[in-house]
């Protein structure tokens, strides 16, 4: 798999930032900067050759917008899907959550175009709208799907904050999980091995896209830096940063900038979503 350039993503995070910054501050469902993150995206993609679909919808009486890519090629019948929300709560632009995942999964999927790769699987890639209200954009994909179309997502890999600012290296417990993987959690657990970062597991529940899938009986995994929760001197040992202090103090709030990124968790998560698309997409 290749490195993923950090700085690619940074850039594609100030990106967002401006057009939050343009769009009175956020990229919240129902507001322009949310819109125009899911064009900015589409373009990067439709000129790299993918097919991609905005898919509408109504919630809280504005129309949401989910973006799905497919990249060409692969068996269809065998998908492995990766996503993350783009939408950002209205108090900020929403960087870490979830500029982050959507920058890095952006990448990802521009460096599987760009590799020639021919995957075996069928890779395709998900920006949800709304999940702020409630996983709303990635609930009303999965229902929009029939039964034989939702059988062929063998796998959905989800990405919500992975730039925090005093990071950890949570991976999505395979087997807590309605439909967890213990396979995907490996893959992932197994890249950061690989580079000497310990990770934990994390009970992540309902709290994020994953878990619509889940519910459809898709198998799960993913990644997590950390959220308001504090982190422990244990785990300021292992992992560095501030004990006593959040994983992302800035969580839900205006301070959510490009200053609330940690770079290197940036780009250790961001070579983990690239190796484990490579290792389970091959
Ligand atoms: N989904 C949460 C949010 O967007 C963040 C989160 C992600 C929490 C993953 C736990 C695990 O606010
Ligand atoms: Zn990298
Ligand atoms: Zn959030
Ligand atoms: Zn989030």
């Amino acid at each position: 798999a290749p490195n993923i350039s950090v700085a690619a993503v940074q850039a594609d995070l100030a990106q967002l930032q401006s057009i939050a910054t343009a769009n009175g501050g956020n990229r919240a469902h129902g507001r322009p900067g949310h819109k125009a993150s899911v064009d900015w995206i589409k373009g990067k993609l439709d000129a790299a050759g993918f097919t991609t679909r905005v898919q509408t919808f109504t919630s809280s009486g504005a129309t949401g917008y989910n973006l799905i890519a497919d990249l060409p090629g692969g068996d269809t019948n065998n998908i492995l899907m990766t996503g993350g929300h783009l939408d950002s709560v209205t108090a900020g632009p929403g960087i870490n959550d979830n500029g982050s995942g959507s920058s890095s999964i952006l990448e990802v999927a521009l460096a599987a175009k760009a590799s020639g790769v021919a995957f075996t699987r069928h890779l395709r890639f998900g920006w949800w709208g709304a999940e702020e209200l409630g996983l709303v954009g990635s609930t009303f994909y999965v229902n929009s799907l029939s039964s034989t179309e939702k059988s062929k997502i063998k796998t959905y890999l989800n990405f919500d904050m992975t730039g925090s600012p005093n990071p950890g290296y949570f991976v999505y417990s395979g087997a807590s999980q309605p439909t967890g993987s213990v396979a995907v959690q490996q893959t992932l657990t197994g890249y950061f091995t690989s580079i000497g970062v310990q990770t934990e597991l994390t009970e992540v529940g309902g709290r994020s896209d994953h878990a619509a899938f889940a519910r459809a009986g898709i198998a799960t995994g993913g990644t997590f830096s950390g959220a308001e929760v504090i982190k422990t001197a244990a785990q300021a040992a292992k992992w560095g940063g501030t004990s006593g202090t959040a994983f992302d103090r800035c969580y839900h709030r205006s301070c959510d900038t490009t200053s609330n990124i940690n770079a290197t968790s940036l780009d250790r998560q961001a070579d983990a979503i690239a190796y484990t698309v490579w290792t389970l997409g091959a």
